[in-house]
């Protein structure tokens, strides 16, 4: 097992297979700059799912357990259950994830992906109003599109559906409740997330974020919550459950409560740079690396040596170290 400096293991890594969406949320691809001029990535400069397969392979012998398959929005990508099958197959890896904002699903694509190997599904979705949930698209996509995605998931077989709703000020807070209540007894578990500055684009404000107590306390004065231990350490979501037995919610809190301590994530971007941190500047070019034609040994001390060297702490330094150059979350995913 190898650790970084500050003493953490490496067991999750999470995987953006394409910069392209087809939503333009506004706090994250907004029409501006990806536009119709905006250049996307082509074919050959993205990571092939060998190369993928191989870089997870590896990464598991290093003790990543944890898979999560990211965008833009990964079910852009061709022949997406290829890649999930190749990945559920190597040993080791435990959680086979994805999140996607599920308006391409259908029942028949949600069968292929959980045929597929494919374990959990997360779903992006922040608003039940339409009006509020177009504007933030910003490409006319109904909520209605969304919920039959999730249904399609449901009738899958799929389990542990979570849904994730980025809770801006200003746009949405006023979505919380309406959300709760919506998924409430669902089976389905929501997450609400305090906004981030991952990126530059979004020029996030401070004043931009409604904070994991403000979201609690709104809830739990209406449906009464109790804190609920984590699934494991390093989980990013506070769990809570409803007192009265209607299941459990998530709250994410990474401006206002950091959880670096136990931060365990590597991300690995579509053109194949491994990030030690969601709010890198920068990442190593592993792309670089796997067309070199280096043995898997070779491969194998290069990643541990990158994790060896990491000491990111981004959210528990915010706003304390000097404004820097920050990957977007459509090409880190998340
Ligand atoms: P689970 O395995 O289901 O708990 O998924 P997850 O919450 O790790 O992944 P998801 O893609 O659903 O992300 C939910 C939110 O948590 C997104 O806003 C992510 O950007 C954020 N997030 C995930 N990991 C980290 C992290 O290491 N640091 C920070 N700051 N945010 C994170
Ligand atoms: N802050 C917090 N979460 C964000 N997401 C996208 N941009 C931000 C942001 N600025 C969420 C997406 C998705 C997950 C991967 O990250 O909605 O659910
Ligand atoms: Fe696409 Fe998710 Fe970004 Fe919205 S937040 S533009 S759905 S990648
Ligand atoms: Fe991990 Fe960086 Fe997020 Fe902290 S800010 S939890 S180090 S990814």
């Amino acid at each position: 097992m190898i650790v970084d400096k500050l003493g953490r293991e490496i067991h999750d890594l999470r995987i953006s297979i394409t910069d392209r969406c087809n939503f333009r949320c506004v706090y994250c691809m907004p029409k501006e700059k990806f536009g119709r001029g905006y250049k996307f990535l082509a074919r050959n400069q993205l990571l092939s799912f060998e190369e993928i397969e191989r870089t997870v392979r590896l990464f598991a012998k290093l003790g990543v357990r944890k898979i999560r398959i990211t965008g833009g929005e990964p079910m852009l990508r061709a022949d997406l259950p290829d890649l999930v099958s190749l990945i559920a197959s190597i040993d080791g890896i435990d959680d086979l994830s994805m999140t996607t904002n599920a308006s391409l699903l259908t029942p028949e694509k949600a069968k292929t992906l959980r045929n597929a190997g494919l374990g959990r599904l997360n779903v992006s979705l922040d608003s039940l109003n339409d009006a509020d949930f177009v504007s933030i698209n910003d490409v006319g996509c109904s909520v209605s599109r969304v919920l039959s995605g999730i249904d399609a998931l449901d009738s899958a077989g799929f389990k542990n559906t979570k849904v994730n709703m980025v809770v801006r000020k200003g746009t949405n807070e006023s979505s919380i409740l309406p959300m709760a209540r919506h998924f409430y007894g669902s089976g389905h578990i929501l997450r609400f997330i305090e906004y981030m500055d991952v990126g530059t684009t979004n020029e996030w404000k401070i004043s931009e974020v409604v904070t994991a107590t403000e979201i609690k306390e709104m809830i739990h004065s209406e449906m009464p919550l109790e804190s609920l231990q984590p699934n494991y350490m390093g989980e990013v979501a506070r769990r809570w459950k409803y007192v009265d037995g209607g299941g459990e919610i998530g709250i994410i809190s990474s401006v206002t409560q950091p959880f670096c301590g136990n931060c365990s994530r590597a991300r690995l971007s579509a053109v194949g740079k491994l990030y030690t941190c969601l709010f890198a500047s920068d990442g190593f070019d592993i792309r670089e690396l796997l067309r070199q034609s280096m043995s898997d040994a070779e491969l194998l001390e290069a990643f541990a040596k990158i994790w060896m060297a990491r000491d990111d702490r981004y959210s528990e330094t915010r706003g304390k170290v000097p404004n820097q150059q920050k990957v977007e979350m459509s090409h880190i995913g998340g």
